[in-house]
């Protein structure tokens, strides 16, 4: 194939991608008190070798209280700074990968165990757990203990902490934030009505339900060193009646745009235990495609995209400007390489690898 679409550069502010190949947030519930641990400096620093464009560190708590297990890396003191400080210069050593950050706080879906563990939620008052927040003191499933409705005072806190958190991002040399308002976590509570039944200015209207979210996109804006990207990952549907749609959304996006946003990144689902997805390969593209229609902002597809002609097709056709890999790049680290192999483009490798190129094979015998 002549010059494939996937493999084609971006610019997104003052961030160079060399094609359209994202690594999209991964939680790896294996930080110590909000701090990285050398299994994010071999989990990272392998997919810093992959010939992807971006790398996204997994969402980072801007406060403990944040963060979904007790496991999971924060980014709201000097401590848990300094080792995500730790983590990028090993990274950076030996790569050139641009490395985007995801900022989150959980909300209402905190104060759970790790997933191995059986991820359900820890008590407040058991070892490990702690009292959610959220826009309501709506439970996210019965078994859970019902969260404190964020006042005033707690809205604050949060906003504070995101910005102090995009203030830590900017220090440590971070290409990008990515603000977290997806899978049900806190900003996607606030925005979908099935999670926010405020009364006052922060629920209602779609107006009302995406203050909090575009207060937060502010602060971190403002928080961020304005030459680089602040972009936001959205939940395009709850895939629940009477939950967000893709129609809000695409209003919200437009919103986000208007005040800066660099990009959207569109994901689906993990508000409400009903909701019903309709997995099968690019399920979410027609989300992205739809928010594509209504913003200039470059859009990122994400969801089961395991294929690289499929990957390319989703670009060359304009549904999404990039493509979001996890599963696929964790069961296989090279996956832009091959895909570049089968669609004959390149990407850059370390030249520590070089010779491993099935075409430089005969190499080996002669050296
Ligand atoms: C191990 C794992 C951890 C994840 N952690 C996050 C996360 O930190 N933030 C987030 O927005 N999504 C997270 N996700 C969702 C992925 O980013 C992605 O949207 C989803 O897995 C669909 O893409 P895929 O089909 O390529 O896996 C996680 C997914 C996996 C498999």
């Amino acid at each position: 194939m002549a010059n494939p679409h996937l493999f084609t550069p971006l610019r997104i502010r003052n961030l160079d991608l060399s094609n359209r190949i994202v690594i999209a947030p991964m939680c790896q519930y294996s930080a110590q008190d909000g701090c990285m641990t050398d299994w994010h400096l071999i989990h990272l620093g392998q997919l810093a070798l992959s010939g992807a464009a971006l790398l996204t560190i997994e969402a980072s708590a801007v406060t403990p209280d944040g963060r979904i297990t007790y496991a999971d890396v924060g980014l709201y003191d000097d401590a848990t700074e300094q080792a995500m400080a730790r983590t990028l210069d090993g990274i950076r050593r030996w790569s050139d990968m641009p490395i985007a950050i995801q900022l989150a706080h959980a909300g209402r879906k905190a104060s759970t165990d790790r997933p191995w563990n059986g991820g359900k939620q820890i008590a407040p008052d058991a070892e490990n757990g702690w009292q959610t927040v959220a826009p309501s003191a709506v439970a996210f499933n019965p078994e859970y203990v019902a969260p404190t409705a964020l006042d005033d005072q707690g809205l604050k806190r949060i906003r504070d902490a995101f910005a102090a958190s995009a203030v830590r991002a900017g220090r440590l040399g971070i290409d990008a934030v990515q603000i977290h308002a997806a899978h049900g976590y806190l900003l996607h509570q606030f925005l979908s009505p099935l999670a926010n039944q405020r009364t006052d200015s922060y629920g209602g209207s779609l107006e009302n339900r995406a203050r909090f979210p575009l207060e937060v996109f502010d602060a971190v804006r403002q928080a961020f060193p304005s030459d680089r990207a602040v972009t936001v990952r959205v939940s395009a549907t709850d895939w629940v009646k009477g939950g967000l749609d893709i129609e809000e959304t695409v209003a919200f996006a437009q919103m986000l745009e208007e005040r800066g946003c660099d990009a959207i990144h569109v994901s689906s689902g993990g508000l409400h235990i009903d909701q019903k997805i309709p997995l099968s390969p690019s399920y979410q593209v027609p989300l992205a495609r739809a928010v594509k229609a209504a913003v200039k902002m470059p859009v990122v597809a994400v969801g089961l995209i395991t294929d690289p002609v499929q990957a390319e097709a989703i670009v060359a056709t304009g549904d999404a400007d990039l493509i979001a890999l996890a599963r696929t790049v964790l069961y296989d680290p090279r996956w832009p390489w091959h895909a570049a192999a089968e669609l004959g483009a390149q990407v850059k490798a370390a030249p520590q690898y070089l010779r491993c190129q099935p075409s430089r094979y005969k190499d080996l015998f002669q050296s």
